[in-house]
């Protein structure tokens, strides 16, 4: 990746929530190192100016908004302003999410903050000839969760999760139905357990992490750079015949 003509990303921007930690984070360094212009969203405005800092560390190109994906005026506003600054919008990565939240939270941030980023994105960059999206989904929007205490019991909260990572699989397939003749791709990523600061209640506690990493037929937990790939994949021209689709980045946990 010598100049922008080899970099996938070179000459295009993009649009990250959640963009201050974990997932987001990876997927925001990852997308600058491949040449793309990144606006860092996040709920929490330092850990997305660190994030840009660090984009700029390695010579990249970045921007800062405090957004709360659960402002559907604050997303539309912030999706705006991305062309504005960056005089384009080539790819929107919904990621912002949370986990243990009431049923109310949850669905508000995990779903219908999806959603909002998911049709004023894809209207945007349909006006502007054409993109992708990437969700983040999780194991959790393909099947039920077998807990993540260590006593194979589900959280009792955990149904929250599922259904709003559900719903994200469902929005996925339906937006990618609605925008593939306006040259708008739409997949997600669903990611297993990913070593984050969204898990380290769990992953905090060497029984409860050894637990964690033996769900996954790896044998071992994810790296948000890992999720980052994938991301960088659904989202650049070598997934250009790929839309609707929901990829597992999951060591093996929904294979068998
Ligand atoms: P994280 O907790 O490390 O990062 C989430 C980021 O989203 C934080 O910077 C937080 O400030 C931000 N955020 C929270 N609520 C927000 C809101 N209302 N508006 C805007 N930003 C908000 O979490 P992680 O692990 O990086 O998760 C990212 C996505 O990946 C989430 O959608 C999560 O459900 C999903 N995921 C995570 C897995 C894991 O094991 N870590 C597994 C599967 C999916």
């Amino acid at each position: 990746m010598t100049d922008d003509g080899q970099r996938r990303f070179g000459g295009r921007v993009a649009f990250v929530t959640g963009a201050g930690s974990g997932i987001g984070r990876a997927v925001c360094l990852r997308l600058a190192a491949e040449g793309a212009a990144v606006l860092c969203t996040d709920l929490d405005e330092r850990s997305a100016e660190d994030t840009a800092a660090r984009i700029a560390e390695a010579g990249g190109r970045s921007g800062v908004r405090v957004l709360d994906v659960t402002d559907e005026a604050g997303v539309d506003a912030a999706l705006r302003s991305t062309v504005e600054e960056f005089g384009g919008l080539d790819v929107v990565v919904n990621n912002a999410g949370i986990a243990g939240g009431s049923w109310q939270a949850t669905i508000d941030v995990n779903l219908s903050g999806v959603a909002y980023g998911l049709a004023r994105g894809a209207a945007l960059l349909a006006e502007g000839g054409g993109g992708a999206v990437v969700n983040i989904a999780s194991i959790a929007g393909v099947v039920g969760l077998a807990g993540a205490r260590g006593d194979e019991v589900p959280a009792p909260g955990a149904g929250a999760y599922v259904a709003a990572k559900h719903g994200v699989v469902g929005l996925t397939r339906q937006f990618a139905l609605l925008y593939a003749a306006r040259g708008v791709r739409v997949n997600a990523v669903a990611p297993g357990y990913v070593e984050t600061p969204l898990i380290e209640a769990a992953t905090g506690d060497p029984d409860r992490r050894a637990y964690l990493e033996r769900l996954h037929p790896m044998g071992r937990l994810g790296r948000p750079e890992e999720i980052a790939g994938a991301v960088a994949f659904l989202a650049s021209d070598d997934a250009s015949f790929i839309t609707g689709g929901v990829l597992a980045v999951d060591g093996g946990y929904t294979a068998r």
